[in-house]
């Protein structure tokens, strides 16, 4: 076994919740339980090199910039160390893949950084958290593991493709048409492709204060849609828009009308689908560009970060 240690970070979600009964898979509080609890429970990770920090205790629906920034501090702090081998996050599940996408897209670390979670409480009479934890654990542990990654349900998914699918069932996440990047059995990995190693987005910007952040909103097109949520957001100062569009990037006529005038007005505008899987096909004769394969809150986040260029 590796000597190098793991550093165990805390954000709340599911996996640290808890409920009054424990046949309550729903009625829980996410965010209650530290993470020094959570591996506590754990008899086999006792004894091991493990540092563990509490980033922020919130269920993830919560998720906010400050936090963000925090964790990608955090993350390079420990990711610098010699003797780090890699991060374990524990996370909620609801806004997990935003986070695995920023933190991909800020650090494109060379270790391992493995974002876990848990759909029932830690009081469930069967508990999901506690095996993604040491599932998780093991991926971090694996020699050559690198970038960022979300470990559920035995199933290892890259930050880029990863997806919440399912609001209840355990293996709530799917990487969509690329697959998942591996497996988690019995503690050993087996892998099916590369680790990440390519940056999410070209020129990563250096992180300001989150005030500073570009707002950036996601509105969009379906049946009757009109032109005012286009407007909403410009008068609240939006520079930039992830339009999710119908099947291959299609707009709405009024919609479209709205984002072209936001365009010319300066405003970035984006075209992603807002179909589960699959990607926009680019046109020559597209007038707006479209996310290169990212849903649409994945693309909010590159187009904020390429905003803060
Ligand atoms: C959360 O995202 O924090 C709550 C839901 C979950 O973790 O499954």
């Amino acid at each position: 076994m590796s000597l190098r240690k793991i550093v165990v970070l805390g954000t709340g979600g599911t996996i640290a919740g808890t409920a009054a009964s424990a046949e309550d898979n729903l009625g829980y509080t996410a965010a209650q339980i530290g993470v020094d609890r959570l591996l506590a429970a754990i008899p086999s990770l006792q004894g091991q090199q493990i540092e563990s920090e509490q980033v922020a205790q919130i269920d993830s629906k919560d998720m906010d910039f400050e936090i963000w920034l925090r964790l990608a501090q955090r993350c390079a702090h420990w990711l610098a160390q010699e003797d780090t081998q890699g991060i374990v996050i524990t996370h909620g599940t609801d806004t997990l893949e935003e986070t695995a996408f920023f933190l991909q897209a800020v650090l494109s670390p060379g270790k391992p950084v493995v974002l876990t979670c848990a759909m029932r409480p830690a009081t469930a009479l069967v508990p999901d958290g506690p095996q993604n934890l040491l599932d998780a654990m093991a991926v971090a542990r694996t020699p050559g593991a690198q970038g960022v990654v979300a470990v559920c349900a035995g199933k290892i998914h890259s930050a880029l493709d990863v997806q919440k699918v399912h609001p209840y069932r355990l293996d709530a996440f799917s990487s969509g048409d690329a697959g998942v990047l591996g497996f988690v059995e019995e503690g050993a990995v087996r892998l099916l492709r590369a680790w990440p190693d390519a940056p999410a987005i070209k020129s990563p910007p250096a992180l300001s204060a989150p005030h500073q952040w570009p707002r950036v909103d996601i509105v969009m097109s379906y049946a009757g849609v009109d032109a005012s949520g286009v407007r909403a957001m410009i008068a609240q100062g939006a520079a930039g828009m992830v339009v999710a569009c119908t099947g291959n990037g299609t707009l709405h006529h009024d919609l479209e009308a709205a984002l072209l005038e936001a365009q010319a007005q300066g405003v970035q505008v984006v075209r992603a689908t807002r179909c589960a899987e699959g990607r926009v096909l680019p046109g020559v004769a597209d007038a707006l560009p479209d996310a290169r394969g990212l849903s649409p809150v994945k693309a909010r986040i590159a187009l904020m970060l390429a905003l803060m260029t």
